[in-house]
């Protein structure tokens, strides 16, 4: 496996807030490399107080954070909820299916109503791409894209990258950024928001990422975003530093995508005998949730040694504080970073 061994440049990111100078988190699209690996170095702090037993900071008292998840999720907004209270915000979460939504409340009511409410932050979640952008622009604070549609899934990529960083640098190298490291990204690609926000975020970092699936469910025109597309899982493993499987994303497909699961695990499901084609000490990761036997099997998804799957979610916390942090410190009035407005 190989990562970079050179040591961060002195200029790795411009003080301030010309770190960061974005007031919301809507895309990896829209990020360039320093401000990621800004935002993986600042999280490793909150790795640290989250590993400690009184994992409790003051950074966001005082502020309340709405967390308005239109789609199911189990660990996006568990993790952004106990990164808001690790930091000691008021967090409060808003479920589509018990709110006014279902009364026939259009998106740019609701969003109207969360910011008259002098929401700090809003978190949101929601099926169709481009709706987190859309109330970003009716609301007056920073907006977090907890996955919209099949567009992005910003903090998903950003932990991964921690995640994979943090495993890299575990096996003694000194990885910093991703360059020379060969990423397979396997299953649904089509309607996956993960798969999107990865690409951005591996590449912009360096790695060569190959995406494999079957032609149905790989995007038209993907390979002029600068990945190899690979439709045989086989060949996409051949030498690869880094797998990540993703769920068959059946509640975004209308029609039938795939024979059966059973011919789908037999082209494209992660076995160890098929993981044997990749780089001997390759590492396994899946954004959850995962269906075991379909795209992974358990004794792939279980291997100690080589799947990150549980320290993804680890990640998930730190970095999702992280950007909780970073994205108020203009209206908290941290020096260099604005006004308090
Ligand atoms: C992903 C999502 O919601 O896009 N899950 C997650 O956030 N961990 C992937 C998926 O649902 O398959």
């Amino acid at each position: 496996m190989t990562a970079s061994s050179a040591p961060p440049p002195a200029t790795r990111y411009p003080p301030g807030a010309q770190a960061f100078p974005h007031r919301d988190l809507l895309g990896i699209g829209h990020l360039q490399r320093h401000e990621i690996l800004f935002l993986l170095d600042e999280a490793e702090q909150w790795i640290a107080l989250n590993r400690k037993s009184a994992k409790h900071a003051e950074t966001l008292a005082g502020l309340t954070i709405i967390n308005a998840f239109f789609e199911n999720s189990t660990r996006t907004l568990l993790s952004f909820e106990i990164a808001g209270k690790r930091l000691g915000a008021d967090v409060v979460n808003m479920h589509a299916a018990t709110s006014s939504v279902k009364k026939g409340e259009t998106l740019i009511d609701t969003a109207i109503t969360l910011n008259a409410m002098r929401a700090d932050a809003i978190v949101i979640r929601h099926g169709s791409s481009g709706a987190t952008a859309l109330i970003a622009s009716k609301v007056d604070c920073p907006v977090l894209n907890a996955g919209d549609g099949q567009h992005e899934h910003p903090t998903q990529a950003l932990l991964d990258a921690l995640a994979l960083r943090h495993a890299l640098r575990e096996r003694g190298e000194t990885a910093d950024d991703f360059t020379g490291l060969k990423v397979v990204i396997c299953g649904d690609i089509l309607h996956s928001r993960v798969a999107r926000s990865n690409l951005l975020c591996l590449q912009a970092l360096g790695a060569t990422v190959r995406l494999c699936a079957p032609p149905a469910l790989m995007p038209s025109g993907i390979a002029e975003m600068g990945a190899e597309v690979h439709y045989d899982f086989d060949k996409a493993l051949a030498g690869a530093d880094v797998v990540m499987m993703l769920r068959l994303q059946a509640e975004r497909m209308s029609g039938q995508f795939i024979p059966s699961e059973r011919e789908y695990h037999h082209l494209y499901g992660l076995t160890r005998k098929r993981l044997a084609a990749a780089a001997n000490d390759a590492l396994v990761m899946h954004p959850g949730p995962m269906n075991r036997g379909v795209e992974i099997d358990s004794d792939v998804a279980d291997m100690l040694d080589r799947s990150i799957i549980t320290r993804q979610v680890e990640m998930g916390v730190a970095l999702r504080m992280t950007c909780l942090d970073v994205l108020t410190r203009r209206r908290r009035g941290i020096a260099g970073w604005g006004d308090g407005a």
